[in-house]
């Protein structure tokens, strides 16, 4: 290929499978791994690591002319949960590190950006069930506020300077490989982990908050193909809305008890709580299926068995 792939935030949850599945695709050297922080030791030992803030764009153009990079995934942020609890961090760095990669774009340095926004973009206004691509977005966090701002800009550097920039709004991923960042949806990994250390979990989210969620096995599709689409094929500049499968905390310990009959479950809703409640249940994506062919292969039984088996594995192989 021409020019080398760098992820930004590549040791969170989502950017360790992507590099990994990158660099099955496009070969270990081609891929360049970054982050403030080392990584799971698959992601360290398989390819080229650099240290890099995100917010530090001297550096970002360094390692992009070392590397001649041509394709960025920003993945690095800080997410929901965490974001209420210091809001001009999480701003200044999902707005500065988004606005060094455009710039980028811009200048014709790179050819083609990934940065994904969230279903945090909507809020209490937002039609709750079957979202629409195009609705009310009055978003409440300041996660969700710097994620819908983002998708302004990611439209703006497309229509005014051609910048091919692409994006999904990812629904709540769920993964047992690396662990959640501090997300509101992180509840559905935790409950896997507790089912099968102590086969009981109390849920900080109320019973019945419904949410849209995804397999990371198909976020990481979705995020190769979009990227893999030709250009004319991504006509939404801004963001993509994604959908897989939605369920209720009640509905997955429902689940877990298919496998693990004496699970337990009990509820004690925290602040985040309130995040859920404001955002969308399940969403329409029917503009990703059109569009660019988007189709998910995890339904909820298929999550949950994939689940408990990969936690199962990781727990043995904590405690050798
Ligand atoms: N995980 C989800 O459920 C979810 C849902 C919707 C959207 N997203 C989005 O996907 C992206 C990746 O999410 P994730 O779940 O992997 O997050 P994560 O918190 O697990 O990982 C983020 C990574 O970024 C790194 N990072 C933090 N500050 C940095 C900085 N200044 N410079 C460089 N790296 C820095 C962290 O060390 C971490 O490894 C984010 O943009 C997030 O908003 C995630």
């Amino acid at each position: 290929m021409a020019g080398r792939i760098l992820i930004i935030g590549a040791c969170g949850q989502i950017g360790t499978e992507l590099t990994l599945k990158l660099r099955e695709i496009h070969g270990n050297d081609q891929v360049i791994a970054s982050d403030i922080r080392e990584g799971a030791q698959e992601l360290m030992e398989s390819g080229p690591f650099e240290l890099l803030n995100a917010t530090d764009e001297p550096h970002i153009r360094e390692v992009i002319a070392k590397y001649e990079v041509k394709e960025v995934y920003l993945m690095a942020a800080m997410l929901s949960a965490t974001g209420e609890k210091a809001p001009m961090k999480a701003w200044n760095l999902n707005m500065d590190s988004l606005f060094h990669i455009l710039h980028l774009g811009k200048e014709g340095i790179i050819d083609k950006i990934f940065w994904p926004s969230s279903i945090a973009v909507f809020g209490p206004t937002t039609p709750k069930n079957d979202t629409p691509q195009i609705t009310a977005m009055e978003p409440t966090t300041v996660y969700g506020i710097s994620k819908q701002t983002g998708e302004r800009w990611c439209e703006y550097f497309h229509r005014k300077f051609g910048v091919d920039v692409r994006s999904i709004r990812y629904p709540g991923i769920i993964s047992y490989k690396t662990l959640p960042g501090g997300g509101t949806t992180d509840y559905a990994i935790e409950i896997f982990h507790e089912a099968l250390k102590n086969s009981e979990y109390t849920s900080f989210l109320a019973k019945d908050a419904a949410l849209p969620m995804m397999y990371m096995d198909d976020a990481i599709k979705a995020t190769v193909d979009i990227m893999e689409a030709p250009a004319e094929k991504v006509k939404v500049r801004s963001s993509y809305n994604l959908s897989a499968i939605s369920f209720t905390p009640e509905i997955l310990a429902e689940e877990i008890k298919k496998h693990i009959s004496d699970f337990k479950i009990y509820y004690d809703p925290d602040f985040r709580q309130s995040i859920a409640e404001s955002w969308p249940s399940s969403i329409d994506d029917s503009a990703a299926r059109e569009d660019w062919g988007w189709k998910h292969e995890f339904d909820l039984e298929k999550m949950t068995s994939t689940m408990l088996e990969g936690v199962e594995k990781t727990l043995k192989e904590n405690a050798k």
